[in-house]
């Protein structure tokens, strides 16, 4: 290990950062929101598919690239080829796309944090949802405000390093959102429209099926669970050798989908019973949330406690977006983790600026603005990171961890610390998964939403 780097302090907090960059807007935000807009269930099993044949495997392959390597996404590559190589593209690939994803993903966390300001006030529940919502989205000076704050609060935690910042926040943050979840659910299930929730969630509705609801939902594994872009590698990197990487990554990839799943049965029957529609679009969460509490009991406690957790979730992803792009100035650049943390998060902030309009009137970057097809700014860097540039980079991995890397070096890393990785059959399985149906699964797709297949 080189001289300085960080390291984690056990094997549970590697778990819980690395679980903590996957659970976030993703799972709770986006998730709820995509599955409503493309109409449920096969989308679903689409998606689960993807997290189990394509997620996993890559999963397992940052982690142990990046132990392999001790290094950031772009140092890994040359390092582990022992020469200058043209893969370390895939390393600046990830930079990029965690810049770019970092940048409208703290607009939406500066939502989080000003519905904990509107749940303090007690303004949230005596307004009407959708109102709130519209009206929040299109007021340009709370989202500049919220984008800077959240932007700030990230940059702070990065500074503390690996143990002291990034490892203390996901230790508190993480249990506590998987209690807070499963109270949720215990109410939601007490709700008329359960048992529809239940069915568009789980029913099997192919009717509703597009060739970019595919896409989506390829992409949409890649983003839930921080892959193609080296979040996973980077954190892994801070792993030893005796820490079992195909534990950490099982672990993380399941507790993941559990929460994505659970953030929808809740939001779901609280949609149904309130006679509304699941395709509502980004505002789901935002409004049918404050919408439940409302109705409950002690309802302020509650709708604070959820946005508090919201905010959290989003800031133990946002930390792991900023890590990458800063470990990158450390390790490779020599810079001071002070000066890389402030000038990654500065160029962050100023490229989220176009995001931080999206709702408003403005003419270039607002609602009405069209970059690619309908998307406005915000859905088109949405669009752009999550459904092309994290796959793309998964592809890098895969094909890197599968064709590039030296055999038995793999083989042994694969292995050590862990009793299923040397279980008969497992390190074969995943290689010939990496191998062949992971690049042929991304490859087809991305054709297929091209047009050409
Ligand atoms: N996985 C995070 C979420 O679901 C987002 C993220 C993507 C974080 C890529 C890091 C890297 O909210």
């Amino acid at each position: 290990m080189s001289e300085g780097r960080g390291q984690w302090g056990s094997r549970l907090s590697f778990i819980l950062a690395a679980a903590g960059s996957a659970v976030g807007l993703g799972n709770l935000w986006k998730f709820p929101y995509i599955t409503g807009m493309n109409g449920g269930g096969a989308f679903v099993l689409i998606y689960l598919v993807c997290i189990l044949l394509i997620g996993l495997p890559i999963m397992i392959g940052e982690v142990l690239l990046g132990r392999m390597s001790q290094s950031s996404v772009v140092g890994t590559f040359p390092k582990l080829r022992g020469e200058p190589t043209a893969w370390v593209s895939v390393g600046w690939l990830g930079v990029a796309t965690g810049i770019v994803i970092l940048s409208y993903y703290s607009v939406v966390a500066g939502w989080s944090l000003h519905y904990v300001w509107l749940a303090i006030t007690g303004e949230l529940l005596k307004s009407d949802p959708q109102t709130l919502f519209a009206s929040t989205y299109a007021d340009p000076a709370i989202n500049l405000r919220y984008h800077s704050l959240f932007m700030a609060i990230t940059a702070v935690i990065v500074l503390g390093g690996i143990k002291g910042g990034v490892e203390r926040a996901a230790r508190v943050l993480m249990p506590v959102l998987l209690l807070m979840m499963a109270a949720l659910l215990a109410y939601a299930t007490t709700l008329d429209g359960f048992g529809r929730a239940v069915d568009f969630v789980f029913g099997f509705h192919l009717e509703s099926l597009t060739g970019d609801a595919v896409l989506e939902a390829l992409g949409h594994s890649f983003f839930t669970l921080s892959l193609g872009m080296g979040a996973m590698l980077t954190y892994g990197s801070y792993l030893s050798r005796r820490d079992d990487v195909i534990a950490v990554s099982l672990a993380t990839t399941a507790l993941d989908t559990i929460v994505a799943l659970m953030a929808c049965l809740v939001l779901f029957p609280i949609t149904f019973s309130a006679g509304m529609e699941a395709a509502n679009g980004p505002g789901l969460v935002f409004i049918n949330m404050p919408l439940a509490f409302a109705s409950l009991p002690g309802g302020q406690i509650w709708s604070l406690a959820f946005f508090v957790l919201l905010f959290f979730a989003a800031l133990s992803s946002a930390i792991s977006l900023l890590e990458v792009a800063a470990a990158y100035l450390i390790d490779e650049r020599g810079w001071s983790r002070r000066n890389a943390v402030l000038v990654t998060a500065g160029l962050v902030f100023v490229i989220g600026i176009p995001s931080a309009l999206s709702g408003s009137t403005n003419g270039t970057f607002g609602a009405e603005a069209h970059w690619i097809g309908e998307r406005n700014w915000f859905d088109t860097f949405d669009y752009l990171a999550s459904n092309w540039m994290l796959p793309l980079g998964g592809l890098g991995i895969a094909g890197f961890t599968a064709w590039r890397l030296g055999g038995r070096a793999r083989e042994a890393s694969f292995k050590a610390g862990s009793k299923l990785g040397s279980l008969p059959g497992v390190y074969f399985a995943w290689l010939q998964l990496l191998r062949y149906a992971v690049p042929v699964a991304i490859v087809v797709v991305m054709l297929h939403a091209l047009g050409v297949l």
